[in-house]
């Protein structure tokens, strides 16, 4: 069992003193350190210049790459900082090449960003998208994914955690049968990094991608990709640019040896080291301690929806997270959001669209998704709970 300081965590939360905030895999509340660290270097930025201020902060600037892989156990050469998740997952796919045949297999819960990828690379270069199909109760079959594998399976790529449910995939068995068969992994842990540990080797992934702004509680609009070591130079980024390549000739370049080729010249310092406080106040905090306390405020909250008469709690999983869904009958997802918003409670709906597959298995139009954080406390989902009893 591990501690969490509860008040003072609160404290340091600014945002749960105005709300309560159960949109935690939309965008979480950042503690003051990230907000003051973001505020204070756009303030300098204005007086002293852009520019210049990037150069007097480059230590610092650089420490984040390794902040921010400490987080994943990675090494801070296989992080590239980047302006999304969804940019991050990008730069990391469209660097395969497939083959006519070629077979990319993964989730039937898969983001729609990534599957509209998967649809377009498999438009141009014949290469067959295949779901693998789910246990019953819910996540990836770990056996039928490795009874799939033969030699035309040229990558393996799963979400860790859906958008649309407390599902967490089983990432580390995942990665098991990938190593086995010497295919890519990618991972999509932007909703799982910031909620529970992380080690990159343990799950073995060659590539994930997060973002700042959800569990782990950074700024908007930044977000990296981890690349293992020693699949870097074989990865021909989509586009280059005079960050992740220089210009050695007239006729030449030569492209970074580090995960550096991913990113973009331009970037927010601001951002970046709003990222790398986040992380530093997420690791402080304890990965492990949050990932308890996520998962049981989870239950309590799944626990107190489902027995109110006309609420039907969508989630699967062997194991839950901190993402809960629900519908309530006679009421649509948006009638929901907004009587909870209006007591100042904070949810997300999710469409169809976000995770088609599963959702039109499931037979889901849209859901409400409430999605807590070890700062949440057990009187704001009895709050929430409430309002939703009275609807
Ligand atoms: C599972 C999953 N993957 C990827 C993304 C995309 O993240 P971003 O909006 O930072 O690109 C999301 C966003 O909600 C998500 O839930």
């Amino acid at each position: 069992m591990h501690d969490i300081d509860l008040h003072r965590l609160r404290q340091d939360t600014p945002g749960s003193a105005e709300v309560v905030h159960l949109n935690n895999a939309g965008s979480s509340l950042p503690p003051r350190i990230v907000v003051d660290t973001v505020v204070a270097y756009l303030e300098e930025e204005a007086r002293v210049g852009g520019y210049e201020l990037a150069d007097r902060r480059a230590d610092d600037l650089a420490a984040v790459y390794r902040t921010v892989a400490g987080v994943i156990g990675a090494h801070e050469d296989e992080i590239a900082l980047v302006d999304s998740a969804t940019r991050a997952w990008d730069m990391a796919f469209y660097s395969l090449r497939f083959e006519p045949g070629d077979r990319i297999l993964t989730t039937s819960t898969e983001y729609a960003a990534n599957f509209i990828a998967y649809l377009q690379v498999a438009e141009r270069s014949g290469a067959r998208i295949e779901v693998v199909p789910d246990t019953p109760s819910g996540e990836i079959d770990v056996d039928a994914l490795e009874a799939m594998i033969d030699d035309k399976v040229k990558l393996i790529s799963i979400n860790h955690v859906p958008t649309n449910s407390g599902l967490v995939n089983p990432a580390v068995a995942v990665g098991d049968v990938a190593k086995r068969a010497d295919v890519t992994y990618l991972l999509d842990a932007c909703q799982s990094v910031g909620q529970m540990p992380i080690d990159v080797d343990e799950i073995g992934c060659d590539l994930l991608s997060a973002t700042s702004r959800k569990f782990l509680r950074g700024p908007r609009g930044v977000g990296f990709l981890y690349v293992r070591d020693t699949m870097i130079e074989d990865l021909d980024p989509m586009s280059l640019d005079l960050q992740s390549a220089t210009w050695v000739a007239a006729d030449r370049y030569e492209i970074r040896r580090d995960a550096k080729r991913f990113e973009t010249w331009e970037s927010s310092p601001a951002l970046r080291l709003g990222l790398g406080a986040a992380c530093d106040y997420a690791t402080t905090v304890g990965l492990g301690a949050i990932w308890e306390r996520v998962a049981s405020l989870a239950t309590i909250l799944r626990g107190g929806l489902a027995n109110l008469p006309g609420v039907t709690v969508h989630d699967k999983g062997r194991v839950m997270g901190g993402i809960v869904t629900f519908t309530v009958a006679g009421h649509s997802a948006g009638e929901v959001k907004a009587a909870l918003l209006a007591q100042k409670i904070n949810v997300s709906t999710t469409t169809a669209a976000s995770a088609l597959i599963d959702m039109s298995q499931r037979g889901l139009d849209e859901i409400v998704r409430a999605s807590v954080h070890y700062f949440n406390t057990e009187e704001e989902l009895a709050k929430a709970i409430g309002v939703v009893a009275r609807l």
